[in-house]
């Protein structure tokens, strides 16, 4: 059987197969911007600062009819702020911005995970190894339920934390893993819609301004109160995203185990270098690999035509990896944000463009602070890392290191 080579072969099965680099590898190989199929579609992708103004602009890419329904029954929940265009997705991302975008609301977050992990540490001191992913994620989910005003048993932190990793888990695979994530949707919407219920039924009151109480009462561009599905699935899309902060800590416990150069930097109280080993992290550790929509009409980028109805992609992995933008762009070295700014269309670990008007994640700001609390708090942890295989495959996607990072806890 021949293999068709050219950009403009269905690619469905090869992404699923590459992962990472399926996109940079055919833009390495074909050049941006790339015409290529996906899903049966026609299908173009971008890359660069230009590109993404030109993608996170509604009169050239819209979301709504473009994500795929086996994404929808995993990461994001139907009817979710994702699917949005227009009015309505500004109002509903208001309603996100006015949770995530404060400080007071940021930095309350970032200490109720940081109390939750000096509560973990004694535990974990007690116990001959623990896997650095499955603890924090379990931090994680402590943390942001007592923010958002969710009621949380003890009992019943380590089963959600699981349900709620296991919707990022499996979002783009055919395997076992994507029917646990829909198995742990289906679950995790039939109780958070439970919540939301008791707090309009006033039998459960969560205080004023939280994030259970705000998604409870919020009214969409139409008017209403979101029904109690989609409101459990906006609760769902603050719970579950921040929780996924732990595979970058993964990430960061990877890193700091191979480049202790980097660890007793971290051990100086250096904030400006803390921050930039954050967006450091970000850039060069695979999560999202791309975001992508529709075109609403016949559209062109820099000339190119873009017919009504293609694909656009933009590739967010591939454009953190461009040589042109970082320079030497595969090697670890947070000095390079010591000697840059952040551009807003440059750096898009978690989308680019204007999150008020656009879908660039509302979360940057609480996973930049929960990151720098909890990087310094790993590394100073007395701890020791045994042997295991820590390696990441980026034909996984979302990748993670192969042991979730296996510590031995020895002291506070
Ligand atoms: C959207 C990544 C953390 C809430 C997104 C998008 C990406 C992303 C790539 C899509 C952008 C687009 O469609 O153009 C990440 C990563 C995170 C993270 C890698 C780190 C773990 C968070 C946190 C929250 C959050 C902590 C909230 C507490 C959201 C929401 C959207 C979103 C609600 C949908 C925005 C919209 O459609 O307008 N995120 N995110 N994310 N993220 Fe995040």
């Amino acid at each position: 059987m021949s293999r068709d080579t050219s950009p403009l072969a269905d690619r469905t099965a090869a992404l699923l197969l590459k992962g990472y680099d399926w996109l940079p590898g055919l833009v390495r190989r074909h050049g941006v911007p790339l015409r290529t199929r996906l899903a049966g579609r026609p299908a173009v992708a971008l890359r660069g600062p230009e590109a993404v103004r030109f993608v996170y602009d509604e009169r050239h890419v819209v979301r709504g009819p473009a994500i795929p329904e086996p994404v929808l029954s995993t990461l994001f929940g139907k009817g979710a702020v994702h699917t949005l265009d227009g009015e309505a997705h500004r109002v509903r991302k208001a309603m996100f911005l006015s949770l995530l975008a404060d400080p007071a609301q940021v930095a309350d977050l970032t200490e109720r995970v940081a109390d939750a992990w000096e509560e973990a540490v004694p535990g974990w001191a007690g116990r001959e190894e623990v896997v650095l992913f499955d603890e924090a994620a379990v931090v994680l989910t402590k943390g942001v339920c007592r923010w958002a005003g969710v009621p949380l048993e003890e009992a019943d932190a380590r089963p959600l934390a699981r349900d709620l990793v296991a919707m990022v888990d499996g979002f783009a695979t055919a395997g076992p893993r994507h029917w646990r994530a829909r198995r742990a949707r289906a679950r995790r919407e039939f109780w958070a819609a439970g919540v939301v219920e008791e707090v309009r039924d006033d039998a459960l009151s969560p205080p004023e301004g939280s994030a259970l109480d705000v998604i409870a009462r919020h009214r969409d561009a139409d008017g209403l109160l979101l029904e109690p599905r989609v409101a459990g699935v906006e609760l769902l899309n603050v719970l579950r995203p921040t929780v996924a902060v732990t595979w970058f800590l993964s990430f960061a416990g990877h890193l700091l185990h191979h480049r202790p150069d980097v660890r007793d930097r971290l051990w100086a109280d250096d904030a400006a270098y803390l921050a930039a080993f954050v967006h450091e992290l970000r850039r060069f550790y695979p999560f999202a690999p791309f975001v992508g929509g529709r075109a609403p009409a016949d559209v062109s980028f820099q000339g190119e035509p873009v017919p009504e109805g293609a694909m656009v992609l933009i590739d967010l992995f591939g454009q953190n990896h461009d040589e042109e933008l970082w320079g030497d762009p595969f090697v670890f070295r947070p000095e390079r944000f010591l000697q840059r700014p952040v551009e807003r269309d440059e750096l898009v670990p978690q989308g680019g463009g204007d999150p008020a008007t656009g879908h660039r994640c509302p979360g940057e700001a609480v996973t930049i602070a929960l990151l720098e609390a909890l990087t310094l708090r790993l590394a100073r942890l007395d701890h020791e890392v045994p042997d295991q295989d820590m390696r990441i495959s980026l034909h996984r996607v979302p990748a993670r290191p192969r042991s979730g990072l296996r510590i031995t806890v020895t002291g506070r």
